[in-house]
């Protein structure tokens, strides 16, 4: 990598194998949440998601480079993570309350992933890339604030 450019196109692969990893492992964390909320925040997550990694392909395409050749480590990891917790022997309130916990570790992860790319967009003067790119970051702020108002407001008390 010489520049900017070369590390804004490794970001976007990075993400693209990320949002590509948490379509595989949405399903089984909504298929594990007993909250029917906390089951739906998953599925309608599941669904953005999509849209998330549809949008870094169009860009890609843009930029003339394939999305794919990369492997997001981090993500890997996190996801690891969930599958492990999801196999714990936990009671079912615990269980949701936990499952919160991986999946605002996903999103955080994210939430810093896509920050630093729509920076990089800009400084290169992709302002409609940019533009893209801050509609997923706040896809992803508002997927963190509905798991936050789930956990505050009823799975924390109910796992007490
Ligand atoms: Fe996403």
């Amino acid at each position: 990598m010489k520049n900017l450019k070369d590390l804004f196109e490794h970001q976007l692969k990075d993400l693209y194998s990320a949002e590509s990893q948490l379509i595989e492992a949405l399903p089984k964390m909504a298929k594990t949440a007993k909250d029917s909320k906390l089951k739906k925040a998953f599925e309608s997550h599941l669904e953005e998601t999509k849209e998330h990694q549809k949008r870094i392909k169009e860009i890609c395409d843009e930029l003339g480079i394939k999305p794919t050749g990369e492997e997001c480590k981090a993500m890997k990891g996190l996801i690891k993570e969930a599958e492990e917790f999801i196999k714990e022997d936990a009671e079912e309130d615990v269980k949701d309350a936990g499952l919160v916990a991986e999946a605002q570790r996903v999103e955080h992860y994210e939430i810093s992933g896509y920050g630093t790319a729509v920076r990089y967009a800009k400084e290169l003067g992709h302002d409609d890339i940019a533009k893209k790119l801050k509609k997923t970051l706040d896809q992803e702020y508002g997927a963190d604030q509905k798991l936050n108002e789930l956990a505050e407001g009823r799975l924390n008390k109910e796992a007490k």
